[in-house]
């Protein structure tokens, strides 16, 4: 896929409902997981960058599958943010947030969803004219009902929750009008990766796909 705008990412992020949080020890592991989310219906992946493999995996992934959005997660720096935009990441994540990592991305004219979980947090978020925070880690700080609190104060604001969210309660927060989609590991767990399964990381992102079809806020 092109570079995107950062218009046309919020769009696809949204459209999308879930975005795939990928950690991969093994930058060969990339196509055949990709292939997965894609026939599962979800053609997009944050891929982490908790790993040495993240930086050549969003490299593979940005050219073998040009109908995919990839993204950079748990960003933490701008030496890694500069390396996931030169292999062709077309939105940064970051775990929390970062003045200088938004600022590289503002600069960059990169889609940023940045970590943010207190009205503080959120508050420089707005001072940036950030769309969409991800509210993280979502359940232990509050889960959907924190949401609904923040959504006075923030009525422009816009959350992707991520951190404990699975197929049992993603329904509670997509309902939610101020949340654009959640980020999840629940289809593309570690064990799931490490078994080479991916006819079953297909098989629950297909379901995945299929529980939010309906979601309606
Ligand atoms: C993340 O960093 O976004 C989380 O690890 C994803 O959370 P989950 O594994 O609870 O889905």
């Amino acid at each position: 896929m092109q570079k995107m705008t950062k218009e046309e990412a919020l769009k696809t992020v949204g459209d999308r409902k879930i975005v795939p949080v990928v950690k991969l020890d093994r930058a060969e592991d990339a196509k055949p997981l990709c292939e997965a989310l894609c026939e599962g219906g979800l053609p997009v992946a944050e891929i982490t960058f908790r790993t040495s493999a993240a930086e050549e995996s969003i490299r593979i992934v940005a050219k073998a599958f040009p109908d995919m959005m990839v993204g950079a997660g748990t960003v933490t720096n701008t030496e890694q943010a500069q390396r996931a935009v030169d292999a062709g990441a077309q939105f940064l994540v970051t775990p929390g947030f970062s003045r200088k990592i938004t600022e590289f991305a503002v600069d960059h004219g990169i889609m940023i969803f940045p970590g943010a979980c207190t009205p503080t947090e959120l508050m420089m978020a707005l001072e940036y004219d950030l769309p969409v925070v991800k509210f993280f880690p979502a359940k232990q700080y509050g889960g959907a009902g924190t949401i609904k609190s923040f959504s006075a104060p923030f009525p422009s604001l816009r959350f992707m929750p991520t951190g404990g969210i699975n197929e049992s309660n993603i329904l509670e927060y997509l309902a939610l009008k101020p949340v654009i989609a959640c980020g999840g590991s629940w289809m593309v767990k570690d064990s799931l990766i490490k078994e080479n399964d991916f006819a079953g990381i297909r098989d629950m992102t297909k379901a995945a796909v299929q529980l939010v079809k309906g979601a309606e806020k």
